[in-house]
Parts: C-alpha cells; sequence; structure tokens
C-alpha cells in the first residue's frame, strides 16, 4: 500500500522544516539527521503575493504576546479550587520553561481577566508585570526570569466573566440538581484560566490537581480514571506535549459508560444512556480511522457530552472530546460530528496548525477525514449526501464572505479569530484534498497522509512548511498530475478553484423532482413520499427551497411534515429559517423555545442574524436573545449581541 517516497526525501523534507521553523521562530528541535543542503524554495514567497500578504511572517502568532523563541513553556503543573459560588477558578500553576536564547531574561505570558496574586522561584516572590489588557489579546504579563532554575509559580484568580469558561447553575443542567463548569479554550481563551504562552505553536505537557464540591466529577483533556473515587479531589497527567488551546476541563454530576474498548462517555446520568446508544460506532470509527492514518496516539478516546449551551458542535480536546447534546438525535443522523472530533486527534491534535491563519490545516484535513470515515461507516450514499451539504455551505460562503476571508491561508492581523468563523478552512479545505486525492487515486494520497501524520506527529505546522513538505513528496512524485500553481491557487487565493471537484447524489436527484414539482403547484406536499427519506434529503429539501415561500406553501409543508415540532435540531433548524424568512406565526413560540434551549453558536446565530433584519424579526429576537442570554455561554454571547445592539 505504502508505495511512498524514499527516505531521502523524506529527510529532505525534514530539512527544510527545520530551516523553516528557524525562520518562524518555532522553537520545535528535531531529532532527525540534518543534511547539509542548499535549501531551494519556500513557500513564503508564494504568500508574499497575495494581498497585504507582504508583511506576513509565516508562523507569527499575531493574536499572542508570548516570546517563546527566547524562553518557551514546557510543562504546568497546576492546582485549582473550583469555586461555584464565587465562579472562579483560583490556585496555582508552576510553569516549566526552556531558555531558548541563554540571554534572555524575561518570560512573556498571555493572560486576560485574570487576577494575579503572586508569583514566585522556589517559594521567593519575583518581579512581574501586568500589562494593559489590548482588545481581543488580552494583557500581557512579564515575569523577569529567576537566577537559578527553570520554573516560576504564579498564583492567580480567574474572573467571573471569563471567556473561556462557563459557569452553570444547577437550573441550567438537565439534572437540576448540580452545578456544571466547562472550559472552551480553542482559539485564544486558555488565557482568561491559566496564564500561559496561548500559542498553537507551543506545546506542554501538563499535570493537574483539581478540586471540586465532593458531589461532582471532575475531567480533563489527559488520561481519565473512570473509576475515580468522588472525594472532590482529581489528579490528572497529560504526558504528550499539546497546544494551550487543547487544554480544557469539565465538572458536573458526571457518571460514565463504556462503549467500546478504548472508548467511552461521559455523561449526566440522564443523558448516559442515551448518549452512549447515539454514539455506539465510536470504537468502530477509531479503528477505521487508525487502519488508514496509522496508530491512535492518545491511549483512550472518550466523550464528555455537555449541557445545550455548548457554544460549539464539539470540541477536539485530547482523550476527551466535548460534545454538544444537540446531535443526540435517537438516529444517529448527526454523529459526523464525532467522526470529526475524533479525526482531529491526527489532524489537530497530533499535527497541529502553528498560527491561526493556518486553522484550516486542521479543519481542513480533519473535514476531509470526516468525509473518508463516515463513508467507511455508513456508506457511499451518505457519504455523497454529506458532502453535497458540505458543498452547498461551502458555496454560501464563498457568495457571502469578503475575498480575504474566502481564503485558506487567511490575513487575521488584527482580528479575533472568533470573529471570522466560517466553513472556508472546512469544507474548501476538505475540498483542496479531496481534488488532490482524485488526481492522484486514493490509495496513493492515503499513503501520502499516513506519512504526512507521522512526518510531523506531535508538532505545530504553518501553511508554508506544508506546501514545502508538498513540493518535496506529491509535487515531486506527481508532477505532470500536480503543480504548486494550482496548490497556490487552492490556499492564497480566494473562492473555489475552477474544475474543483463538485459531490452529488444520486439520493438528492428524487428531492429536486419533487421539489421543483410541488413548487409548480403540480403536486401537493401531502402526496411526496418521504417514508424513506434520510435526515440528510430533508436537510436538502429544506436548504433548497427558496427564501420566499407563501404563508399557504408554509403551513401546507407544516402540516404535511409536522416540521415546526421535528426533533431533529438540524432539521428544525432549517425549517426555522424559513419561518423567519416568511415570519409563519404558528412556529414563532417553537422558535423562541428553539433560542432559549440551545447555545451551539451555528444553530442560533444565523436564526438570529435574520431575525434582526425586520422591525418585528428584531423584537422578537431582542426578546429571546435577552432571556436566553443568562444561560449562553460567552461566545454566544458576543456572538449575537451586536444584532440587538
Ligand atoms: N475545533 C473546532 C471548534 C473550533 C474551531 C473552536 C475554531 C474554536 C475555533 C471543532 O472541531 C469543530 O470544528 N466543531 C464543529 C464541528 C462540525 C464541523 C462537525 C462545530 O462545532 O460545529
Ligand atoms: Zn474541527
Amino acid at each position: 500500500m505504502t508505495k511512498f517516497k524514499s527516505q531521502k526525501s523524506v529527510w529532505l523534507g525534514m530539512f527544510i522544516l527545520v530551516f523553516a521553523m528557524g525562520m518562524s521562530g518555532c522553537s520545535k528541535k528535531s531529532d532527525t539527521p540534518v543534511e547539509t543542503q542548499a535549501v531551494e524554495e519556500t513557500a513564503a514567497p508564494k504568500a508574499a503575493k497575495v494581498s497585504k500578504a507582504a508583511e506576513i511572517q509565516p508562523g507569527e502568532d499575531y493574536h499572542s504576546f508570548a516570546n517563546p523563541e527566547s524562553v518557551v513553556l514546557k510543562h504546568i503543573n497546576l492546582d485549582l479550587t473550583v469555586d461555584f459560588d464565587k465562579k472562579v477558578l483560583s490556585g496555582t500553576a508552576e510553569l516549566q520553561f526552556d531558555k531558548v536564547d541563554p540571554a534572555a531574561d524575561t518570560l512573556v505570558l498571555d493572560t486576560r481577566d485574570l487576577t494575579i496574586n503572586s508569583v514566585t522561584a522556589k517559594g521567593q516572590d519575583i518581579a512581574y508585570q501586568l500589562g494593559e489588557p489590548e482588545g481581543h489579546k488580552g494583557a500581557a504579563l512579564s515575569i523577569t526570569l529567576p537566577e537559578q532554575g527553570d520554573s516560576v509559580v504564579i498564583d492567580y484568580t480567574t474572573s467571573p466573566k471569563a471567556s473561556g469558561l462557563q459557569w452553570l447553575t444547577p437550573a441550567q443542567t438537565a439534572g437540576k440538581q448540580h452545578p456544571f463548569l466547562f472550559t472552551q479554550a480553542q482559539a485564544t481563551h486558555a488565557r482568561s484560566f491559566i496564564p500561559l504562552q496561548d500559542s498553537p505553536k507551543v506545546r506542554i505537557t501538563y499535570n493537574a490537581t483539581i478540586h471540586t464540591p465532593p458531589a461532582l466529577l471532575a475531567v480533563m483533556s489527559a488520561a481519565n480514571d473512570p473509576e475515580a473515587k468522588r472525594d472532590g479531589e482529581y489528579t490528572f497527567t497529560m504526558p504528550q506535549a499539546i497546544p494551550s488551546y487543547l487544554i480544557a476541563l469539565g465538572v458536573g454530576d458526571l457518571q460514565f459508560k463504556a462503549m467500546g474498548e478504548r472508548t467511552g462517555v461521559y455523561a449526566e446520568p440522564s443523558m448516559v444512556e442515551s448518549a452512549a446508544a447515539e454514539f455506539a460506532d465510536t470504537e468502530s470509527m477509531l479503528i477505521a480511522t487508525e487502519k488508514r492514518y496509522g496508530p491512535y496516539r492518545w491511549d483512550r478516546y472518550d466523550l464528555l457530552i455537555l449541557p445545550p449551551s455548548f457554544p460549539f458542535g464539539g470540541m477536539e480536546n485530547p482523550r476527551l472530546s466535548f460534545i454538544t447534546p444537540t446531535v443526540i438525535a435517537g438516529d444517529k443522523s448527526l454523529v459526523s460530528l464525532i467522526a470529526h472530533e475524533l479525526a482531529h486527534s491526527w489532524s489537530g491534535n497530533t499535527v497541529t496548525n502553528a498560527t491561526w491563519r493556518d486553522l484550516w490545516l486542521n479543519e481542513g484535513f480533519t473535514t476531509y477525514l470526516t468525509y473518508r470515515i463516515m463513508e467507511i461507516i455508513y456508506g457511499t450514499e451518505r457519504f455523497d449526501q454529506e458532502a453535497v451539504l458540505g458543498y452547498q455551505d461551502l458555496e454560501e460562503n464563498v457568495q457571502s464572505l469578503d475575498k480575504n476571508d474566502q481564503i485558506l491561508a487567511i490575513d487575521l492581523r488584527g482580528r479575533d479569530p472568533d470573529d471570522v468563523f466560517s466553513n472556508i478552512p472546512y469544507e474548501k479545505g476538505a475540498l483542496f484534498l479531496r481534488e488532490i486525492e482524485q488526481t492522484i487515486g486514493r490509495e496513493n494520497f492515503d499513503a501520502f497522509l499516513l506519512q504526512y501524520f507521522q512526518h510531523f506527529a506531535f508538532q505545530s505546522i504553518t501553511t508554508d512548511q506544508f506546501i514545502v513538505y508538498l513540493k518535496q513528496t506529491l509535487l515531486k512524485e506527481y508532477p505532470e498530475k500536480l503543480s504548486i500553481e494550482r496548490v497556490n491557487q487552492w490556499v492564497f487565493e480566494p473562492g473555489i478553484p475552477e474544475g474543483a471537484p463538485k459531490p452529488t447524489s444520486n439520493a438528492f436527484d428524487v428531492v429536486d423532482e419533487v421539489r421543483a414539482k410541488w413548487l409548480a403547484g403540480e403536486i401537493s406536499a401531502a402526496s411526496i413520499d418521504t417514508q424513506s427519506w434520510t435526515v440528510h434529503q430533508w436537510l436538502y429539501f429544506l436548504n433548497n427551497l427558496p427564501n420566499t415561500l407563501s404563508a399557504d406553501q408554509m403551513a401546507e409543508l407544516d402540516k404535511a411534515f409536522n416540521l415546526t415540532e421535528s426533533k431533529n435540531n438540524e432539521i428544525a433548524h432549517s425549517w426555522l429559517m424559513h419561518v423567519v424568512y416568511n415570519w409563519y406565526e404558528p412556529a414563532l413560540p417553537r422558535l423562541h423555545r428553539y433560542l432559549v434551549s440551545i447555545g451551539r453558536n451555528k444553530l442560533v446565530k444565523p436564526l438570529y442574524k435574520e431575525l434582526a433584519k425586520t422591525d418585528a424579526g428584531k423584537a422578537f429576537g431582542k426578546k429571546a436573545f435577552e432571556e436566553a442570554k443568562p444561560g449562553y455561554h460567552p461566545l454566544t454571547v458576543k456572538a449575537n449581541e451586536g444584532f440587538f445592539k
């Protein structure tokens, strides 16, 4: 199967990589033999052709104050107490560092809204300065390095409004008895609960002791013990070096249920059975992914099911993905989310984007792998349907976003990565990889990916390093099939390149046909045979209706298919978009319930955005938003409050 490159080309790639890292300030050292050979090319000059990109320094983290090129964090020991009354974490972080520059005298960290009580080394106070906050970057914490030793201890307290924490009252949980806390660090929120070098190019190991009320269980993105005695003190180790955005903590009334040998689920007691049943294929997904892309390197793979206010679908915290309960549909129709978070164990957690400009290396590769995993586990028909829906999301983004924001290697300077979230890094990134796959053949591309994950394992890499690697591997091996011009077009230019693969699905042809007939008045909704429709066919049917429908048409659809009461949160979302477009009043109470019970931003933001376009919608949206706000995550609040100012 691995008809793949010679060792020599791997070494050459490695050499260029080390060179590129030196230039970009990455401090990761390689133990691979380095040949003395001229570096013929880097990808950087191409990047310089893009508008404004002349000044972009690949590998420079424009979202961090940290100075890892001089002093770099290696390990953190946390000892934190979870105070639900005050809504704060407090305690200590011992930071162990390496001096990259022997002359360095200052360690610069990122913080946001932290109170620093003291900084000590070997028990002695040492000098530090907490700078003024600078917008979304937070405030720099500059610590004078101790004369001896390679660690400092920071005693600190988080703010109740920490951007990376959500504190839920018992009423906001499924069980209603106990409070719940969870963290969400990606992209730049780890700094709101730990003072550290909050840049994905810095990788650290960590240990933690977490003190909680004794009835609750704490879990982390680390080795978790399902048998841990509930006594309010929990210890964790994460022996693999990870970027800060993957540090994660959840605390609540949690139960564990195994799903397979290496997989299990943590959830509130009332959810644990339904979650384990919905995600029962996780173990098979894990095995299938390993078979193609190399060993799962993180020991166990468990899921933590969060309350519905979790602002994302999922978050790939290593060993323990955080998952929204809104995908528990009862029929496994939305489990591509699990395939996605699992796939990040390779693309993202093993090979990581060096900066947020390179996010597409995480999300594009992961989206590509997700489709592949779904095809293996659920078959080509489902794969085709999901691929078409993903492509349509991409097309919509390409129509609505500024040109700069359609570029994979996006220019994020001066912007908060949270504000630039779109399908581009996901679906355009995946389509780029699918084009390579189709050009060189699936087996060959799988062999490439296997090597790629091995080659860059536990490193954080830039887009430019990826392109250098491509030049040394696939572009050399398939010179008649692949070209650097095409690669640059995909990575540095807006839009979908002409000639890109366009997914199709036979199962959608019939949907197109009946939709057209119904819209033309040739058939009634009730006469459409939807008995065997998949959730994806429903989504395709709804997403491709015209925005303007008559009140009669809306009522007819609702009567025939009971869409307002759909229990599938994705179908309900698509339908509710039409409810807003057409101000279909019978469904407004359901829209209100939806908005106040779900905090997943991808589901609520498009609804709020559309509501804000009319006076009546705005009043309705504002009311729902104000009611929901106390239960929303800070990120969901931030993403939507602007609509109702
Ligand atoms: N890592 C992302 C979530 C993320 C990305 C948080 C960037 C902050 C900044 C996660 O893996 C993800 O992509 N979630 C998606 C899943 C979907 C594409 C299947 C989500 O939450 O919708
Ligand atoms: Zn992702």
